[in-house]
């Protein structure tokens, strides 16, 4: 089983949507019984919430049912996920900043490393403050770099062929 867990700052919009999008590219390509997705928060203060109101809103006109609970990240995540995909820099200083083995630390990407060409963005923009289309730019950017990130999980785990 490979293990990914996409992190963002509250788990209430960027990353419950990238654990929705990412089951949803991972179904299609009938991989469900070999990797597992999750999402968790550098905070802990909407632990227990489910998603933004707003993010589930423009996540259901695409199909996509956010369905995760907040939670915060936490130091044994580092051991039981292979991949830690955090949606912007601040997200990655902080995953870097926990008291874990350095090794562990290389387990971390950044989910805008797996953009295509038509998208130049180096972080998913935090939309929790902004308009409506800050959340529509989330999944656009999400669905992008979530077909990608498969097809890199499927180079690079012999397991997944
Ligand atoms: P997220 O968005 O990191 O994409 O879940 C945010 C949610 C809550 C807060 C910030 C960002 N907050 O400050 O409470």
């Amino acid at each position: 089983m490979l293990n990914i867990l996409f992190v963002c700052l509250g788990n209430i919009c960027r990353s419950p949507s990238a654990e929705a999008v990412m089951k949803k590219v991972v179904s299609d390509a009938q991989l469900n019984s070999k990797i597992f997705i999750d999402s968790a928060g550098i905070l802990d203060y909407h632990e227990g919430e489910q998603a933004d109101r707003r993010m589930q809103t423009h996540a259901v006109k695409r199909g996509y049912d956010l369905t995760s609970i907040s939670r915060p990240v936490l130091p044994e995540d580092f051991t039981r996920f292979d991949y830690i995909v955090a949606m912007d820099e601040d997200n990655v200083s902080a995953l870097k900043s926990f008291n874990v083995d350095s090794v562990l630390k290389n387990k971390i990407v950044k989910m805008t490393s797996f953009n295509g060409d038509s998208y130049n963005y180096n972080s998913v923009p935090d939309p929790y403050y902004g308009g409506p289309e800050g959340f529509e730019l989330v999944l656009d950017l999400l669905e992008d770099a979530c077909k990608n990130f498969l097809d890199h999980l499927v180079r690079n785990n012999p397991e997944l062929k």
